[in-house]
């Protein structure tokens, strides 16, 4: 594999570590060339970089910078010698990682990328790609654009049903432009200590409103939850999985810098009655405070929801009460084994 064109121009990368897949010089040359051959300056992002191929032909065409995500200890070595022998070091940053996790804090950072590539391994392309793709929106700069090469024809995702998608021998690759990746990203927080049917009904709701929404799991530091944050956004998982663009995360930190690293520019809440308002208004107040551009938007309950509560959820399941009709049918038998006695312990398997 060589660097196709610019100023490196016929570098010769190092071999392929095994179990890496790259990006053949042909379906390189045809991508780059859809992009316009050359940059002006302006910052690439290779994401599942492999030996790095795709940023350092960025950066060969005129890119000033670029950063390199790959978990794969062994590619790193390869992005950093391919890095050595073009002589763009200087000009580069390789981070290890997972995609996902290191894409809030590139978002956090708050710097626009010119260019994304996001190439991962086929046996992962259509679901991890599809799940991250919401996010990479919010880290393009203007005139910035989005590669994704994969294995399978792209499938249509909610929200970003664009892209014109090329097809070279077995390789698909969908360029985007900002537009058509800029989705309104709502964060629906809460303890979900357990998820209620009240719950569900608004992340439902919330799910028909906004291009994706994100179900975050986090803690109150007023309650002690009975069931870690893991478990409990499982359940959700197992509730939400005919929604198609919600996804359901553990939440560590203040919620304003969640969102930031979830490219979210709302957070939706329920509100049940006036008793609800008072603290909602100032955690959006709060909130607010610290993040100025975030919207909080408030979504009523229904009105057989309006009286139900996790904590109603946990005192009649704690005390042998029936839970039917007040938590999601799919969890009521873990719900009902997990909260019931006064300890709240797990009963049986
Ligand atoms: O379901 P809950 O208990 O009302 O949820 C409260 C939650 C988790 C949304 C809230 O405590 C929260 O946002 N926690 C994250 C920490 C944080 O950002 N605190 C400042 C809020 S003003």
């Amino acid at each position: 594999m060589r660097i196709i064109a610019g100023t490196a121009r016929g570098a010769r990368l190092v071999p392929v570590p095994d179990g890496v897949r790259p990006t053949s010089d042909r379906v390189r040359e045809s991508l780059f060339n859809s992009l316009g051959q050359f940059f002006d300056g302006g910052r690439a992002l290779d994401l599942y970089a492999g030996t790095g191929a795709l940023g350092i032909e960025a950066l060969s065409r005129g890119c000033e910078r670029a950063v390199f995500v790959e978990r794969d200890r062994r590619a790193r070595a390869a992005i950093r010698q391919n890095l050595e022998r073009t002589g763009f070091a200087d000009r580069a940053e390789i981070i290890g990682g997972e995609v996902e996790r290191q894409l809030g804090r590139l978002a956090a950072r708050g710097e626009p990328y010119n260019l994304i590539f996001a190439d991962p391994p086929y046996r992962i392309a259509a679901a991890e790609v599809g799940g991250i793709l919401y996010r990479l929106g919010a880290l393009l700069g203007s005139g910035g654009r989005v590669v994704v090469e994969s294995g399978e024809a792209p499938a249509e995702s909610p929200g970003c049903k664009k892209g014109v998608a090329r097809r070279y021998g077995g390789t698909f690759v969908t360029v985007f432009d900002r537009s058509e990746l800029t989705m309104i990203v709502a964060v629906c927080p809460g303890s979900f200590d357990p998820v209620t049917m009240g719950h569900l009904d608004i992340v439902r709701r919330a799910s028909k409103v906004f291009d994706h929404v994100v179900v975050a799991v986090g803690g109150n530091l007023r309650k002690a939850p009975r069931l870690p944050a893991v478990e409990r956004a499982r359940l959700i998982e197992k509730v939400t999985g005919d929604l198609e663009n919600v996804s359901v995360e553990v939440m560590e930190g203040l919620l304003v810098n969640f969102a930031r690293e979830q490219g979210a520019q709302v957070i939706v809440k329920g509100l049940r009655a006036v008793s609800d308002f008072e603290s909602e208004f100032e955690q959006a107040q709060l909130n607010r405070t610290m993040f100025p551009e975030l919207e909080t938007v408030f979504i009523m309950a229904s009105a057989e929801h309006s009286f139900l509560s996790s904590s109603a959820v946990r005192e009649i399941a704690s005390l042998g009460g029936e839970v039917r009709g007040l938590v999601p049918d799919g969890i009521l038998e873990t719900v009902r084994q997990i909260y019931c006695g006064a300890e709240g312990k797990i009963q049986g398997s």
